[in-house]
């Protein structure tokens, strides 16, 4: 059976392919194509949704959301024999390589933007989103991803405020940080494989409160 999600990565850096490479079944497809973003072009062909996973900011969580948020939605196809049907594709995190990302958005239905809840993610962002995201006038929503419930509730607060307050449209699920995410990319590990526990299935609803709100897997 076709896989029903492929992830592709065009981030130089490699650390979804290393991740990827490191994970036994992979329940999706993976391909890394920074050496030939062109290839992207036969996307447009598949009909598939394309997602990408956006943030000039390096580490805010693009690798983290785009593996999990395939994993998630190929659970939920689970079964349905329809071809592919959502592609994620994670770019890379720095301003040197905006012709990589420029790239992906040529093929792309909407955009999902990772912030961390931390006052330095703020202008970072908001020159991605204004210099590169919005330009292309597709649809866009940015994810607090990396929230520590720990640390109370202040600096989400500040941080929801402050989306709210650039008119930026916000994703309501937050991706909680846990170290089970943390410790994934050195397992090989994406969330639908992570351990039967009650963390983990917290860790995996984050994923799956995301996929649902933004209409991917079908059951929004
Ligand atoms: N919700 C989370 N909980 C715990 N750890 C997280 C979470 N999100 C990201 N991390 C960790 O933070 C680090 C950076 O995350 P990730 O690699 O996904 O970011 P990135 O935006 O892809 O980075 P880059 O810009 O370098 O590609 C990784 O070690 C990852 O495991
Ligand atoms: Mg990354």
């Amino acid at each position: 059976m076709p896989a029903s999600v492929y992830v592709v990565s065009i981030d130089p850096q490699a650390s979804t392919v290393w991740w990827a490479n490191r994970i036994n079944d992979l329940p999706f497809d993976f391909s890394q194509e920074h050496e030939t973003p062109e290839n992207l072009a036969v996307l447009k062909d598949t009909g598939a949704q394309v997602h990408v996973v956006a943030n000039q900011k390096g580490g805010v969580g693009k690798t983290t959301t785009t593996l999990n948020l395939g994993a998630i939605v190929s659970d939920t196809l689970k079964g349905q024999d329809k071809g592919l049907q959502h592609v994620f594709i994670d770019t890379p995190g720095s301003l040197q390589d905006e012709n990589l990302l420029l790239e992906a958005l040529k093929y792309a239905h909407d955009v999902i933007i990772p912030m961390p809840p931390e006052g330095l993610a703020f202008d970072p962002t908001a020159r991605t989103i204004q210099k590169v995201i919005e330009p292309t006038g597709l649809p866009f929503k940015v994810t607090v991803n990396n929230w520590d419930p720990r640390d109370g509730t202040a600096d989400l607060e500040d941080t929801k405020a402050y989306i709210d307050a650039q008119g930026w449209p916000r994703a309501e699920a937050v991706i909680r940080r846990y170290k089970v995410h943390t410790r994934a990319s050195v397992e090989g590990k994406v969330v639908t494989q992570y351990p039967k526990n009650r963390v983990a299935m917290e860790a995996r609803e984050d994923f799956f409160r995301l996929a649902l709100e933004l209409g991917y897997g079908g059951r929004s």
